[in-house]
Parts: structure tokens; C-alpha cells; sequence
């Protein structure tokens, strides 16, 4: 075999995924919303792919189940049960995380929703839903997210990958609070990349379409059949799916991209 070929066999297997299986090797990836469908994909393909800690965080104690698997897929598990939204918590669960491992390289901010099942138009919505959306979607980010920059700007180093919405791209109707919330999810992702991109840390946002998790589970069914039906891949996504893009905007991969929303929405967004 000429060397020329073997050159370029050795370019595609740096592309295959036992190759990429180091992405993360020595990092430490924290993410909110473990306990769930999307977040807890996240979590696992940080550890997958050689994190040294993957910290999970979630209000419900499902997160505790996430220590076995992210241990057995090779790295640190911590898993801290904690309302995102709730500024004492936060402050001390992300300040107990910093003097054990020492610093937080990839953040994804994955808390969001709120509604607990609301399926009105916004002409009978009261203030103390907005309040509540608002504080789970873009509070919980902006929270957990102020905790981590100051290290991330020292160290010159750092990824933050905001998780988003499909919603806060195309209008839909019984969602307005929290199409506003992920829009606000979207500006708070644009502005702080512009802030610490001189820093080399990355800010990104990840917008799901609708991926089969317990929040889509709970939808009624006429709601979810409207939401897949204007996919035109003709299907609801899976978390892995969301991951995937999770994972590589968190990546060296994408060193030269911020401020972005990445759509994994099968393709909503285009009509
Ligand atoms: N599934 C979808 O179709 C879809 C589409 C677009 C965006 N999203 C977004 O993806 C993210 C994850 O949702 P999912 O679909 O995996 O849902 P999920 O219900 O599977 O998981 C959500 C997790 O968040 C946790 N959580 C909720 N409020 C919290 C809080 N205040 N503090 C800490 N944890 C909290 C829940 O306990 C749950 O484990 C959310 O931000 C959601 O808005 C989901």
C-alpha cells in the first residue's frame, strides 16, 4: 500500500468514533437538567468520551441514578440534587463543586420549561406563571452560567453551551412565556459570547426541535402530534441526537465558533 494511502486512512480514522472517544479527555463538564432526557444524553456522552468529572445537576433525585452510568462510562461522577432557579443553592452547589475539582471547563446549561403542563393562550396566562417560566428557563442559565465565567476568563479557557428552543425560532401558539424565555435564552447566549470571546471562552446555544423526553411525554397528545408534524424529517428527534451537537460545540472542534444557535430540529425551522 503506497504511503499516500495509508495517509489518508489514517485522516479518516482520526473522524471515526473510537477515535473521537477522547474529546474530553482531563475536562470537567457540569450540566443542568441531568436527571432528564436531554441533559442526562449530554452528561453521559461527556463521560463517554473521556471527561476526568462530569458533575450532574437536577431538582429531582432521578439525578442520583446518573452516578452508576457516568462512572461506568469511565470518569467522576458528582450528582447534586438542586433547584437551578434558586440563587443560595446554586451559589454554594457550584462553589462546593469548584474547591473539589478546582475548575469547570464545559458548562451546559440544559434547566428550561416551567410550565408544568400549561396549555393556554397567553390571553388567560397569569404573572406568576411568566415569573415562574422565566426564572427555570433564564434565571436558572444566567445563574449557573455567572458562576463559572469569572474562572473561565481567568483560565482563558471554557465552553458554555446554552440549551434553547425550536420555539423561540418559530412561533407557536399556547407557548408564549416560554418562547420568551428561550428567546431571552438565545440573546443571553449572543451577548456574553461577545463578551468573553477576547477570553477564548465559547458561548453557543443548542435549539431542540421536539425530542422524545418525559417534558414531550407529558404533552397532550394533540400538541405533540401538531409540534412532529411540522418536522419535515417527518419525526420527533431523540436526546441523543441533541448530545451530539451538545458535545461538539463543547469540543475543541468548534474553537473558532461562538455565539451561535445550533437548530437540531430535524428541519423545523425551514418552513
Ligand atoms: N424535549 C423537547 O422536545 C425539547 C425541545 C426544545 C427544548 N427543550 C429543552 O431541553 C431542556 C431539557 O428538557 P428535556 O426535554 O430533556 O426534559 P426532561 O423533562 O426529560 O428533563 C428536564 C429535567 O430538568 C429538571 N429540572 C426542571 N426544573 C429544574 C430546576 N429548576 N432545577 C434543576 N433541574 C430542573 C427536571 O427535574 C428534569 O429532570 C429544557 O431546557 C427544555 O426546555 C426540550
Amino acid at each position: 500500500m503506497g504511503g499516500s494511502v495509508q495517509r489518508r486512512l489514517q485522516v479518516q480514522d482520526t473522524q471515526s468514533p473510537t477515535a473521537a472517544a477522547g474529546r474530553f479527555a482531563g475536562k470537567v463538564a457540569l450540566v443542568t437538567a441531568a436527571g432528564g432526557g436531554i441533559g442526562g444524553a449530554s452528561a453521559l456522552r461527556f463521560a463517554r468520551e473521556g471527561a476526568r468529572a462530569v458533575v450532574a445537576m437536577d431538582v429531582s433525585p432521578a439525578v442520583e441514578r446518573m452516578a452508576g452510568l457516568i462512572e461506568s462510562a469511565g470518569s467522576m461522577a458528582i450528582c447534586i440534587k438542586l433547584d437551578c432557579s434558586d440563587e443560595r443553592a446554586v451559589v454554594s452547589a457550584f462553589s462546593d463543586v469548584l474547591s473539589r475539582l478546582g475548575s469547570i471547563d464545559v458548562l451546559v446549561n440544559g434547566v428550561g420549561g416551567g410550565g408544568g403542563g400549561r396549555n393556554t393562550e397567553f390571553f388567560e396566562s397569569m404573572p406568576d406563571t411568566w415569573r415562574r417560566i422565566v426564572d427555570v428557563t433564564l434565571l436558572s442559565t444566567m445563574l449557573c452560567t455567572r458562576q463559572v465565567v469569572e474562572g473561565m476568563r481567568q483560565r482563558r479557557y471554557g465552553k458554555i453551551v446554552n440549551i434553547a428552543s425550536s420555539i423561540a425560532l418559530v412561533p407557536t401558539i399556547k407557548m408564549v412565556e416560554y418562547a420568551s424565555a428561550k428567546a431571552g435564552v438565545l440573546g443571553f447566549t449572543r451577548s456574553l459570547a461577545m463578551e468573553l470571546a477576547p477570553f477564548g471562552v465559547n458561548v453557543n446555544a443548542v435549539s431542540p426541535g421536539p425530542i422524545k423526553t418525559a417534558a414531550t411525554d407529558a404533552l397532550p397528545p394533540d400538541v405533540l402530534a401538531r409540534s412532529v408534524n411540522a418536522v419535515p424529517m417527518g419525526r420527533i428527534g431523540v436526546p441523543e441526537e441533541i448530545a451530539s451537537a451538545v458535545a461538539f460545540l463543547a469540543s475543541d472542534e468548534a474553537s473558532y465558533v461562538t455565539g451561535q444557535n445550533l437548530a437540531v430540529n430535524g428541519g423545523r425551522a425551514l418552513n
